[in-house]
């Protein structure tokens, strides 16, 4: 057997399991932000999917806060692509590839830099094509009744944390 087969969290085709959050209200939302906060480190991308309006800014915006202050401006990357932080556990990355025009820019806005050296947020993270980080964290986004869900996909970087990811889904009643 191949030590890869015995990935906790993973088939034995290595495909990762998907953890379901339910965010009834934006307040779940900030609150799974700051706690996937605190479990990341520098190195980590966090890809935030989800059509336009399902929150990834928002998820990115409390993200960022608790690393650096409640007061800290974030502005969105829509125009620059990308805003960087100093947050408390190093720097942070915050991308938004969605006016990205050719994958050959990603090298110009520092993006393989990034991906070593801070902490990543990527909103439309397959406007990477085949350079969207595959060990990373998938927070997938879409709407639930009048909030949202989050179902979150740990890539190989992640499998570490696969426990304390499971927690964020809290008692089930
Ligand atoms: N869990 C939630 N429940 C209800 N509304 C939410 C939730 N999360 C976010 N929203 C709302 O959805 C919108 C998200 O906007 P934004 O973060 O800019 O989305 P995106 O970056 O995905 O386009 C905001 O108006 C916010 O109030
Ligand atoms: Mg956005």
């Amino acid at each position: 057997m191949l030590a890869a087969d015995r990935v906790e969290g993973y088939e034995r085709d290595m495909t990762p399991q998907p953890i379901t959050i339910p965010l009834p209200t934006e307040d779940d939302t900030a609150a799974l932000a700051q706690k996937l906060a605190q479990m990341a480190r520098v190195g980590d991308a966090l890809c935030l999917e989800g059509t336009l309006g399902m929150g990834k800014s928002l998820l990115a915006r409390h993200f960022i806060r608790s690393l650096t202050s409640q007061t800290e401006p974030v502005p969105s990357p829509t125009f620059a692509l990308l805003q960087t932080y100093q947050g408390r556990t190093g720097p942070l990355s915050h991308f938004d590839l969605y006016r990205l025009e050719h994958e050959d820019e990603l090298l110009e806005i520092g993006f393989y830099e990034a991906l070593e050296g801070s902490i990543c947020l990527i909103e439309w993270p397959d406007k990477a094509g085949r350079d969207r980080p595959q060990n990373g964290l998938a927070v997938r986004l879409e709407e639930e009744g009048a909030g949202r869900r989050a179902t979150l996909v740990p890539g190989l970087d992640w499998q570490d944390r696969r426990d304390a990811l499971i927690e964020l889904v809290g008692p089930t009643p």
